[in-house]
């Protein structure tokens, strides 16, 4: 069973994710990524980034500033709509989602419904809630909580609670508000996407569910315009090319689901998530949307800018629907981890090995002398060591025996590790142990960069060296 306190109990223990702000008791909702937790973030972001823009002719990228002007979030909705409802236990204070709450006890209730038509759901089922803190019944009515985090730039005003800005709640805004620049700067036309990775922050109100719902977060989002007539279209599309990067990322098809959106905001033309078998159950990984006109739209009318596009071909002028696939860093990372945790048995004992996809794996090489107190060792080691890191993220390591440090390796999913012994001195060959088979190649010191480069590229291990018995 891969429960949730056994991956954040190696997420700290092994320097994947640390809570934040630890030493002062942590900070709700909110996650520092330690050495290996960053390596493998920027791993799917790169992977994500190759699929998105590098692979894509159709498609560029952006960063758009965290800080935008306030009314961006007038325009998109943010300030009157974004929001999740919420009650107080008298009691203990916990503050919960109605929505999940409901949820619990198998009652459909939707965030985006109205603070009566939630209230009236909560009223009816009250006597079943129980708060998830201290178990008791004694809510507060419920209220919509808005997410957007608040925040003051420059001296301008000594209300700024009365005129704040805002730190970003989504990528894709920016991505809005640059349509027209890209257009005017680039060779793209329409259909195009833009696409960007980048920060986001969210008021949220529950905080239990590790990197699954925190308060800073990256998104990855890609926003795709098209002709209205061939919207649909082009959301199939992104719809499968979604799904098949899952599966190339080494999600297994059966702990990935299509959820259909059962109740669309007005302007949506279809909605589905991808969502991920997480400890805790299936939930929303990532989202794809079919969105209308509706973004665009409304930042032409509160910016006064017209962003309708001109067909040079046929004259024709309209404003361009959007699709949009949008994905969070830390769910990736989450759901990677989730993934590639493994116990298996070996011998007496039990084997936690994180068999990452070699792609993604944070660190592809370890190196060890077999003995730290032989000098001729420790420098072969040292030797291969500096030449590999020029490639691949490496490691040293000499501290205490081979089968600990195996141990240690594979809880952290390196793909390989290579020891420089005995034998290496008298013939330049060094053994390669492999992560998932725990077998072993012998394999020539020139050899070893192609060799490695082979093996994170898919290829059979067994057949790139010889065989130790
Ligand atoms: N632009 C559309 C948008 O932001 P969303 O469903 O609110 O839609 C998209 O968010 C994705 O961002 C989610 O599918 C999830 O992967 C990620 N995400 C959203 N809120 C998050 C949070 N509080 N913590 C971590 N990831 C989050």
């Amino acid at each position: 069973m891969i429960t949730m306190e056994k991956i954040v109990s190696l997420c700290k223990r092994r320097g994947f994710i640390f809570p934040s702000s630890d030493i002062y008791g942590g900070f709700a909702a909110i996650y520092d990524y330690g050495p290996y937790g960053v390596e493998l973030a920027n791993a799917i972001k790169r992977e994500w980034w190759k699929t998105m823009v590098q692979l894509r002719d159709d498609i560029v990228g952006l960063d758009s500033a965290i800080f935008m002007h306030p009314k961006i979030w007038e325009a998109s909705g943010h300030v009157s709509g974004f929001s999740d409802p919420l009650v107080e236990c008298k009691d203990c204070h916990t503050r919960s989602r109605v929505d999940h709450l409901l949820e619990e006890i198998g009652v459909e209730a939707d965030e985006k419904m109205s603070e009566e038509e939630i209230n009236k759901i909560f009223l009816e089922n009250k006597e079943k809630l129980k708060c998830p803190n201290c178990g008791r019944k004694n809510f507060t009515e419920a209220k919509k909580f808005n997410l957007l985090v608040k925040s003051n730039l420059g001296n301008f005003t000594d209300d700024w609670d009365k005129k704040p800005v805002y730190l970003r709640g989504e990528t894709c805004q920016g991505i809005y508000v640059n349509y027209r620049n890209v257009l005017d700067s680039t060779r793209v036309r329409i259909p195009f996407g833009i696409a960007q990775i980048g920060k986001a922050f969210r008021n949220e109100i529950t905080a239990r569910q590790f990197l699954f719902r925190t308060r800073e977060f990256d998104q990855m989002e890609m926003q795709y315009f098209v002709h209205p007539d061939k919207e649909m279209d082009e959301y199939e599309k992104l719809r499968k090319a979604r799904w098949q990067y899952y599966l190339d990322l080494g999600l297994k098809k059966e702990h990935l689901k299509w959820n259909k959106h059962k109740n669309l905001v007005f302007y949506a033309k279809a909605a589905y998530d991808i969502d991920y078998k997480f400890p805790f159950g299936f939930s929303e990984l990532e989202g794809v949307h079919a969105r209308g006109n509706y973004d665009l739209s409304q930042h032409t009318k509160f910016s006064g800018k017209d962003l309708s596009y001109v067909d040079s071909k046929t004259g024709e002028k309209y404003i361009p629907h959007i699709i949009e696939s949008s994905v969070g860093v830390g769910r990736t990372v989450f759901a990677v981890l989730t993934e590639a945790y493994t116990e298996e048995k070996v011998g007496k004992e039990i084997r936690l090995v994180m068999k990452f996809p070699k792609k993604l794996a944070p660190v592809k090489v370890a190196i060890f002398p077999l003995l730290r107190n032989k000098p001729k060792l420790v420098k072969k080691a040292k030797e291969i060591f500096n030449d590999l890191k020029t490639d691949f993220v490496c490691e040293f390591d000499d501290n205490g025996n081979i089968g600990k440090r195996y141990r240690r390796q594979d809880e952290i999913g390196t793909v390989v590790g290579i020891t420089a012994d005995f034998q290496t001195l008298d013939d330049n060959t060094v053994t390669m142990r492999d992560r998932d088979t725990m077998k072993q190649i012998r394999v020539k010191i020139p050899e070893l960069k192609d060799v490695v480069q082979r093996i994170i590229k898919g290829e059979n291990f067994l057949e790139l060296g010889k065989l130790v018995k």
